[in-house]
């Protein structure tokens, strides 16, 4: 099955245990430079999957919530979390620009608070509860991003391939 630039697909992660499979699949696939979106009400798991990618990906530093700092950096990665963000424009202040149009992986929490002043997401990650679950929804937005889900589904470490 091919996924055109546009199209979603869908996973369910019926506890924090598929979260962290899910997150480890990522790391091998996620390219330098992506910025991944990461969508859906409070408490539905953004920060958890990107403290899992990080602990996956090898990082053994302490890794926090931006609920605060609005940006976590770790490297070759930022971590945003616009909730509080009042501004878009605020962005600026919080060196967008250092980590927006180059090498570092970026994940950003409430992207709408950012509008105008964010890159182009590649993919969105919509996480909604189901259950005592959750369920992720990913929709690739560039080439890149349709690269991305490509390969994840043909290296995909998932027990239950949804594809
Ligand atoms: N697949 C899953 N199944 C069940 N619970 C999960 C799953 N993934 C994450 N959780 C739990 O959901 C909660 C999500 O909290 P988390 O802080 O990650 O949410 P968030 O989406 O970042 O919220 P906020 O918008 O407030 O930043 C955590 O308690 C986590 O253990
Ligand atoms: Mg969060």
């Amino acid at each position: 099955m091919d996924t055109p630039p546009g199209q979603s697909i869908a996973i369910d992660l019926p506890d924090p245990g598929a979260t962290r499979e899910f997150a480890s699949g990522m790391v091998d696939v996620l390219e330098p430079g992506t910025v991944v979106y990461l969508k859906g009400t409070l408490g539905t798991g953004k920060t958890t999957f990107v403290r899992m990618f990080m602990e996956a990906a090898g990082y053994r530093g302490r890794i926090r919530s931006p609920t605060y700092t609005l940006v976590e950096v770790y490297p070759g990665v930022a971590h945003f979390d616009l909730y509080r963000l009042s501004d878009p424009e605020e962005l600026e202040w919080l060196g967008g620009r250092d980590y927006f149009g180059g090498d570092t992986l970026c994940f950003i929490e409430w992207p709408d608070k950012g509008t105008g002043y964010l890159p182009p997401a590649d993919l969105i990650f919509d996480l909604e509860v189901r259950g005592t679950g959750r369920r992720l929804v990913m929709t690739a937005c560039t080439e890149r991003g349709h690269r991305i889900l490509q390969k994840m589904k043909r290296g995909s470490s998932i027990s239950r391939p949804p594809f």
